[in-house]
């Protein structure tokens, strides 16, 4: 029997007796391929927290399944008690990490189905958990479905052969199946694209070599893993056709909070005329949030920069170290935002508006 690969291992996923949530702990790839069972409150934090799960998207789906879990875990039946500490427990699991909106929105959505079921249908607090379950598990399947159609809308901005660059991880392992920015990269190569990928190791925490690298490679696609300050040098020398990255939030103006680097990818990609698009599914766009600066950058812990991955410390002790997780890339620098309802393009706060609208239901176009 061949050896499995990632690709055969769920990123997020609730255990046959549904009293855990199973992950792959992030942390080992690419050496080690192991799967962990998260059961109390403070294991998913930690897990978040420490990026074992990682990827908007995936932590979306983790707090999701987790607060289900959680909530049979509140023995009362009466509604404004479990409803008190499904709060409390949904605010503890929000605070793991702040820039990317699929938490908080995730959460949200549960605590909303835990309402709506229970003040307004009527449903007992057993009731209430089973519904939870049944939400947790359709976020978590909308994610695939998801995934597959931004990977369809932005395989119209490429053709076959061309060169495209990705920044840190929006891939498989930050969601459920295909990613955001390589689903067109996982349908084009099942289309015979040939497309040649280039990889930014992404420091400190090295997404890009640990896990897009690794998951790319493991699907027989062409990548080459370059250091983050390469991306100029592939660029300048044609390359490169196109980039595709990920997204933690979106604001309403196009700005768009992603992993620490990206905008220098963005700056660089603009120089060079390559066009850089964002894949966001809309449970990424926050409409509520104006501009870029008004979204919470999430600061890191400087070890990750002087010590984490060294076999020795590799800068003086001592050290002044700045270490923001994400960075925003202005929408000047964006040629594109695509999502699972079509292609977003400037001006952004009209045309995000009318994805969110045709999301909702209020109109055919995008
Ligand atoms: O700190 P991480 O690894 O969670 O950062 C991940 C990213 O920045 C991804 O690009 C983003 O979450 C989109 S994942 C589809």
């Amino acid at each position: 029997m061949a050896a499995k690969s990632i690709m055969d291992f769920d990123t997020v996923a609730l255990d046959d007796e549904g009293d855990a949530v199973v992950i792959i702990d992030q942390t080992l790839l690419p050496g080690r391929i192991e799967l962990i069972s998260l059961r109390s409150a403070e294991e998913i934090w930690n897990a978040i927290y420490l990026l074992k799960v990682r990827g908007a998207p995936a932590i979306g789906v983790t707090a999701a399944l987790g607060i289900y879990l959680l909530s049979n875990r509140i023995h009362t039946e009466e509604l404004d008690e479990f409803y008190l500490e499904l709060r409390r427990l949904r605010d503890y699991l929000n605070s793991a990490r702040p820039t990317a909106i699929n938490l908080s929105w995730a959460l949200n959505r549960m605590e909303e189905t835990a309402l709506r079921k229970g003040r307004l249908e009527g449903l007992s607090v057993d009731g209430i958990k089973k519904a939870l379950r049944d939400e947790a598990l359709i976020i978590r399947s909308e994610d695939i479905e998801t995934c597959r159609r931004i990977g369809e809308n932005a395989l119209t901005l490429v053709k076959p052969g061309d060169g495209i660059l990705t920044h840190c991880n929006a891939g498989k392992l930050a969601t459920i199946k295909y990613g955001t920015a390589t689903a067109p990269i996982y349908l084009g190569h099942e289309r015979g694209y040939n497309f040649k990928v280039f990889a930014d190791e992404t420091r400190p925490l090295l997404q890009g070599a640990r896990l897009t690298a690794f998951e790319l490679y493991s699907s027989g696609i062409d990548v080459t893993l370059i250091c983050d300050n390469m991306s100029a040098s592939v660029m300048s020398k044609g390359l490169v056709q196109a980039v595709f990255v990920g997204c933690d939030r979106v604001a309403a103006n196009g700005d768009t909070a992603n992993k620490i680097g990206t905008s220098v990818v963005a700056a660089v990609a603009e120089h060079y005329g390559v066009p850089l698009y964002v894949c966001a599914p809309t449970s990424t766009i926050d409409i509520n949030t104006r501009t870029g600066e008004d979204i919470c950058i999430e600061q890191r812990p400087a070890g990750e920069v002087t010590e984490m991955w060294y076999k020795e410390r590799m800068a003086p002790e001592g050290i002044k170290v700045y270490n923001p997780a994400f960075d925003v890339t202005e929408h000047g620098l964006i040629a594109g935002i695509v999502t699972e309802y079509g292609i977003a393009h400037a001006p952004y706060t009209e045309s995000l508006k009318s994805i969110m609208d045709k999301k909702d239901g209020k109109t055919d176009e995008a």
